[in-house]
């Protein structure tokens, strides 16, 4: 069975021996894995551990600024890029669910690679990878079944020519929530939902502007917020809003609307490879509706996803 104390304890020695006197390079994206693995890293080495957290500009509502803010009280050492619009420049005008995961996948890479280039003799790249991520990326590159491209795994390791730190490799989510307890990491990183690495980008069906975004983030975090302060955030596994690629008659006041529909998904699971719909309150689903037609300009209907997965999946995209 799993012992956080004696995995944070046996990790730190693995990674000292590992990477001896050199540096380590590491993306982080705010969630937990990342942020536990850079924990590991960094207790083993110090500020050998080089970070950087890109703002990919698809990112919920003021996470980069909280995040960051996060880091520090770590003692993180982390570099924050603002490529905002570098990502919603190569985006335009494209809807492909994959395409828009390759490009954000490359660029991500592209600037993840500009940065590492200029700390210059860096042997070692860091990785937050845990073992359904291994599972699921042997599957989709596997012969015949083609799932999604999660663009976390893989990839920048052939390119940078380093070798990887993955001191979670072999953990499930549960197992790293637990060693980051024991690492003493704040619930603001602890319980965050795992959010996938194209954000919003996935979330908006269809090609993405930033006028969307902006809609998307002001929706999202009414539903956020509303699921922290009704304490059903910690109930439920993850949790979004998608903007869906259609318009549909409403009126306000005497005006007739013809605005964007928003989808509230939240669900429950164990490791994300199955889920179930979560039953939330017609109360709590109310509210929320109310709110986010009240004060998000452009979206005048909301539905609620009751879907599980198989066959639907978490994500629209
Ligand atoms: P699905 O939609 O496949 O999602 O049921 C399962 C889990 O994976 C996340 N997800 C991704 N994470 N890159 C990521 O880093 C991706 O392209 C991606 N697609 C889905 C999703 O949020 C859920 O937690």
């Amino acid at each position: 069975s799993f012992t956080p104390a004696h995995f944070v304890e046996e990790s730190i020695a693995a990674i000292k021996e590992k990477v001896g006197n050199e540096k380590v390079v590491m993306a982080l994206s705010g969630g937990v894995d990342s942020t536990v693995a850079a924990t590991l890293i960094h207790r083993a080495i110090g500020d050998r551990l080089y970070c950087i957290f890109v703002d990919n500009g698809l990112l919920r509502k003021g996470e980069f600024e909280q995040v960051m803010e996060g880091y520090k009280h770590l003692g993180l050492n982390v570099k924050g890029v603002d490529a905002k619009q570098r990502f919603y420049d190569e985006l335009a005008g494209v809807s492909d669910p994959e395409g828009k995961r390759k490009i954000i996948g490359k660029l991500f890479i592209d600037i993840f690679q500009e940065e590492a280039i200029e700390l210059k003799d860096v042997k070692f790249l860091g990785q937050g990878t845990i073992y359904p991520d291994v599972i699921e990326s042997v599957s989709v590159n596997g012969p015949s079944v083609t799932i999604k491209s999660h663009h976390n795994v893989g990839g920048l390791p052939e390119k940078m020519n380093m070798q990887l730190v993955e001191p979670l490799r072999f953990l499930f989510k549960d197992e790293v929530r637990r060693a980051g307890k024991e690492l003493h990491l704040d619930d603001i990183f602890l319980k965050r939902h795992p959010f996938p690495g194209p954000g919003l980008a996935i979330r908006i069906l269809g090609a993405i502007t930033p006028e969307k975004v902006a809609m998307l983030q002001d929706a999202d975090h009414i539903y956020i917020q509303a699921l922290r302060d009704s304490e059903n955030y910690d109930k439920v596994w993850q949790a979004g809003t998608i903007l869906l690629p259609v318009q549909s008659v409403g009126v306000m006041g005497d005006e007739r609307t013809y605005e964007f529909t928003v989808a509230l998904r939240a669900v429950t699971s164990v490791d994300g490879m199955t889920a179930d719909w979560a039953h939330l309150p017609y109360e709590f689903l109310a509210k929320v509706s109310n709110d986010i037609i009240n004060h998000v300009r452009g979206i005048n209907r909301v539905v609620y996803d009751i879907s599980s997965k198989p066959p639907a999946t978490i994500e629209w995209e």
